[in-house]
């Protein structure tokens, strides 16, 4: 009898992921976790110590003192606490995306992520989402899906959110953020993002995230219905 399961769901800037993750999580009884708020609050801690990402960085050294906290709410709601205090909405901040890049892409980094990861899913029944949970974290997961769309929809998504939370965006310039991200999501030298072989593609331009959930909904019920009350 499976004890529990693990959903890997990848996909590029945009996509959706985190989105219908959170929702599917909260239908079926899942645990969410959100791999980007790690290598985003690695950024923060490193940020909030030196003001800048030195040129010289040990991340070995300096993830010894990084204590990682990360539940999910029954309302959908994920949190991330570094050391006792709640950066969620810190490391949303233009700033962490801006220095980002030099974080998520060293190998120490990556290799304290990918433990943190594989623990935090060691009790229960996860939907994880990012760029290289089927491929690199959990290459053995049982259900593998990959989210994809188009620039034009991401970049129309992205500035949608924007104006919600009352952000006034230039739609050509947002495009161009997502092109690069694009960019260097998929030449990462460890942990790009790349579609697994046994992923399930679903391309979600045009479709709204209800009827995208009630795909990956109905993906995880086919496969494991003894997980799904
Ligand atoms: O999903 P997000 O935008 O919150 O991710 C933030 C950054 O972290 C993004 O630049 C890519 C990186 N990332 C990664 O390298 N590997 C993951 N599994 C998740 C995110």
């Amino acid at each position: 009898m499976i004890r529990r399961i693990v959903v890997a769901v990848d996909g590029p800037a945009g996509s959706g992921k985190s989105s219908v993750s959170k929702e599917v999580a909260v239908k079926l009884k899942l645990k969410y976790i959100d791999s980007g708020a790690i290598y985003r609050s690695i950024t923060w801690f490193i940020l909030s110590i030196y003001g800048e990402i030195p040129d010289d960085i040990d991340f070995f050294r300096e993830l010894a003192s990084f204590n990682l906290k990360q539940e999910f709410l029954p309302n959908g709601t994920s949190r991330t606490y570094v050391n006792g205090r709640d950066v969620s909405g810190l490391i949303r901040d233009e700033v962490i995306a801006g220095n980002i890049g030099v974080v998520s892409d060293n190998i120490d980094v990556r290799n304290f992520v990918n433990g943190l990861l594989r623990k935090m899913a060691e009790e229960e029944s996860v939907i994880m989402d990012g760029r290289d949970i089927g491929t690199v974290v959990f290459p053995e997961a049982h259900i593998k899906i990959y989210l994809d769309a188009s620039v034009d929809e991401r970049a129309r998504r992205r500035v949608k959110e924007y104006k919600e939370m009352g952000k006034n965006v230039d739609e050509i310039a947002v495009k161009k953020q997502i092109i690069q991200r694009d960019n260097e999501d998929r030449s990462r030298k460890y942990g790009a993002l790349r579609k697994a072989d046994d992923a399930v593609i679903i391309d979600t331009s045009g479709i709204n995230k209800d009827r995208v959930v009630a795909i990956v909904e109905s993906i995880i019920k086919k496969e494991y219905p003894q997980l799904c009350i």
